[in-house]
Formats: C-alpha cells, structure tokens, sequence
C-alpha cells in the first residue's frame, strides 16, 4: 500500500503545491502553505465518463414546475430586509464581520424570535459555552422558546442534532472553530472550512432548512479562509460600523434571493441590536448646520436611499507634504476629486491637509456622492456654508463636468421627507416626471462643478 501524499495548500488562495514553499507560486502570499491530506479520490465507476451512473437526467425547461416556499422572516424587520424579505428555507447565509461587532448577539436575537414564532432553532456555538450564551440571552430578553443551544466544534454531532430536532433555522457561530472528524486538518484551515461549509450546503438543501454561519474576517476586512466560501453560499453579509459607535449596518454582498447591496441598519443597546427603521435621520442627528466644510448628500443603498453628512476640513499643512485623510469614502476618489477642483474650479489646495469623513461612521462608494464631497471640501476652502437645508448629488467626471446618477426620484423623494428644500442635482437628472416631482422641493440641474459651487456657497 503506497502511503498518503500530503499536499500543502495556500490558506489565502486555496492553490495547491506538492511541496511546501515559502511563498505561494499562485498568490503571491507569504508563508501561508499548510499541509494537509489530499482528499480522497473518487472511486472510478465502470461509465462511460467515468463518473458515477444513476443521476437523473437534464430536464425540460417548460416541465419544470414553479414553488412558491414562503420565506421565514426573522422577526427582525431590518434583517429580513437585507435578505430580501426574509429567510429562504433550504438557503445557505454566510454572515461575516469583526470581532466584538455584534453578529452573535444578532443571530441569538434572530434565532430567538423564529423559535417563539416559527418552530424549534439550533443555535450551535463553537465558541462559546451554552451558559454564556445562556447570559447574553437573558440580556436580550429570549424568555421561554423552543431554542436549543449546543456548545459544539465537530461537524458530525451537529449535523446529528440537525437530524434529530428537524429545527426551522440552524446557527452555527463561526465557521472557523468547527471540523469535520473526515478530515485531517486544523479546524479554520481552508480544508476543513471548504469541508464543513459544502456538508452544511448539503444538509440545507437536503432538508430545506436555512442554516445562517458566521464566519471572521481577516486584518484587510475581507472574509478569513477561503474566498471559495463566499461561492459555495447563497447569501455573504457582511456586518459593519465602527466599535465605539452605537449603529451597525449589515450589508449584503451577494444574494441569490434577492437585491445585492442592500442594508440593514441596527443600533447596539443594553439590551441588544434594536433596529434603525429611518437611518437619514439617524446620521443626520448631529449636523452642525451653517458650518462651513459640511454637506449633505443623498445616495442609494440596495433600494433604500439615505441622507448621510460629509464633512472636510482643509486647513494649511505645517510639515512638508500635505495630508489626505478620509473616514467612509475611498482615497483614490477624493484625490481624484481634489485635482478636479484644483484644476476646473481653481481652488488651490496643495500645501494644505485635506481631512474628509462620512458622518456615523457609514460608507459610500457610490460615484453619486462625488458632489458632495466637492461641495464640502469648497465650503472648507472658502470659509462659506452650504445651505442648511440643501442636498447634493451627482457624479463628478475629470473635465469638471457633472453626470447623470441613477434612480434620481428616489433620492429627491428622501430629500424632501427629510424636510430639505432645495436639491442641487445633474442637469440631466432635473427633468423628473411631475408625479415624481415633490412639489415643496426646489431642483437645481447643474453641468459642471463651477455651476454647482455658484449654486451651493453663493
Ligand atoms: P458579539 O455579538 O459577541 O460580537 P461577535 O459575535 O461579532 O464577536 O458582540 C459583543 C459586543 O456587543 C460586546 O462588545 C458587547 C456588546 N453588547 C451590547 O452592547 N449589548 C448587548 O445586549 C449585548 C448582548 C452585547
Ligand atoms: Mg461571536
């Protein structure tokens, strides 16, 4: 009997090499092969493709009959809606997001509610004990429900249990601590995470149970392990905010069952996430309205638009090289944006710090806020306020012309129920239909960043 060959994987990659390396040939990473037991060959079947007979065949588009299987919602109407409506039955969710930020409080809120309304729930935990589950439950009030915990890291006595109480929904509290007893690898390796999150594929699907894993993320935010997890689930979200602030949002990065990009707005309390039902209120709480260096611009999050405040302060630098600094929108963008101005408007910042941040922590990497950061860094410059009750919105192109941004009705609609009155907008956008038009809100179309900077700090 000739001896198992190990093979060494790339825990960032997931690419395989025969002998351990430094450094991974496919990926570049440093130091990241493990080695691990080669997966077992599949038995060769006497079929003309070699592969095993008996599967059933390709069938006809048009004989294929359509179910309607109601979704399970959550109870929580903020989360319901990042799944697009509620849960799938038979779906695969991946929910990812730092340490500390909330994802087992939510999932033991979500899984309490679906046992007091729908049937039982397996909250199975590899991190923590049943009695310190048991403590937060008190904090957030689950009381009396059919909700059965399991402080569990093998794969197989959960899918066991799965088995036994048939539950309405599992949750298994990160991927990253369980291991299936066939494999031999440590548990977080990609091995054992592809292992594990294709068996809870199966039992899903095979049971039409939805089954919601949490999974960490790694320093640079994006999910640890492998990026195959995010292609063998149905839905990936991710949970985001900044510790020391109250609110989260969680939002969807990919979704079979519904609109990608859509958010969830939460608030960490006492006693648990309560959810956030009109977030431009939220992050527009603490404006500092006849500031200068402050704007307010609306952009568009799945099918929900939110008002959100920019802030930028541009003040002389004192060391050599200037400084740009952003919180909630991307570096590139605002140097992109501040050679824009520095060339088409003429407003000279190069021996000055630029510090730009999104107000609440939120992020927008939407090309429809580049007015508004436009907006805001002039105010700064200037010295002179933007209309407090004025929002902005358009994307920003390199000749200093402004262009056109999808679904405008919806922003000027948020605009105008948030009590503004004037909206500076794409002159290709002003042309709204009048039942669209909300009549007490004033639009102003302009072309190019000149026209919005006279329309704006006049
Ligand atoms: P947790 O859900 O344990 O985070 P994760 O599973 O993502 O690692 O969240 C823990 C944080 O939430 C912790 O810092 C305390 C805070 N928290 C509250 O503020 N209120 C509460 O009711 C609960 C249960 C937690
Ligand atoms: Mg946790």
């Amino acid at each position: 009997m000739t001896a198992k060959k190990p093979v060494f994987v790339c825990q960032e990659c997931g690419g395989q090499q025969q002998k351990w390396l430094g450094r991974c040939p496919d990926c570049g990473a440093w130091n990241s092969l493990v080695e691990e037991q080669a997966a077992p060959q599949m038995a060769p079947v006497n079929h003309r493709y070699g592969l095993v007979a008996g599967g059933s065949p390709a069938k006809l588009y048009a004989d294929i009959e359509i179910s309607h299987t109601p979704r399970v919602p959550s109870g929580i109407n903020e989360f319901d809606r990042v799944l697009g409506g509620g849960v799938v039955p038979g779906a695969l969710v991946l929910l990812g997001g730092e340490p500390g930020i909330g994802k087992s409080t939510l999932l033991l809120q979500v899984a309490a509610h679906v046992a007091r309304t729908v049937g039982p729930v397996l909250y199975s935990s590899g991190e923590e004990s049943e009695h310190q589950i048991k403590l937060r439950g008190e904090r957030l009030a689950v009381g009396r429900a059919p909700l059965y915990l399991l402080a569990e890291t093998c794969l197989e006595r959960i899918l066991e249990e799965i088995e036994r109480l048939k539950p309405a929904l599992v949750v298994v509290d990160s991927i990253q601590t369980i291991f299936s007893a066939r494999f031999q690898s440590a548990p977080g390796s990609i091995g054992q995470v592809r292992e594990v999150a294709t068996h809870l594929l199966f039992a899903a699907k095979g049971r039409n149970i939805p089954i919601v894993i949490v999974g960490h993320v790694t320093k640079d935010g994006s999910l640890a392990g492998p990026k195959a997890l995010e292609h063998v689930v149905d839905t990936v979200l991710y949970f985001e905010g900044e510790r020391h602030h109250a609110h989260r949002v969680v939002r969807a990065f990919k979704n079979r069952f519904g609109a990608a990009s859509e958010l969830g707005v939460f608030e960490m309390t006492a006693t648990g996430l309560c959810e956030v039902p009109n977030p431009s209120q939220l992050f527009l709480a603490e404006r500092s309205i006849g500031k200068p260096g402050s704007a307010v611009l609306c952009c568009i999050e799945g099918s929900r638009p939110i008002l959100v405040e920019v802030q930028a302060l541009v003040s002389s630098s004192t060391f050599g090289n200037a400084r740009r600094m952003t919180s909630g929108i991307d570096q590139q963008r605002l140097a992109l944006l501040l050679a824009v101005l520095e060339k088409r408007a003429g407003l000279h910042m190069l021996g000055d710090d630029v510090y730009v941040n999104v107000a609440g922590g939120m992020n927008v990497d939407e090309p429809a806020a580049d007015l508004g950061v436009v907006a805001a860094v002039a105010s700064s410059v200037r010295n002179r306020a933007v209309g407090s009750s004025t929002a902005v919105f358009g994307e920003v192109g390199l000749g200093g012309e402004v262009r056109a941004i999808p679904q405008p009705a919806l922003r000027v609609r948020e605009a105008a129920r948030m009590g503004f009155e004037r909206c500076v907008l794409p002159s290709a956008n002003v042309d709204l239909p009048p039942s669209e038009r909300p009549p007490q809100l004033e639009l102003i179309g302009v072309r190019t960043i000149d026209e919005a900077l006279e329309a704006l700090l006049a």
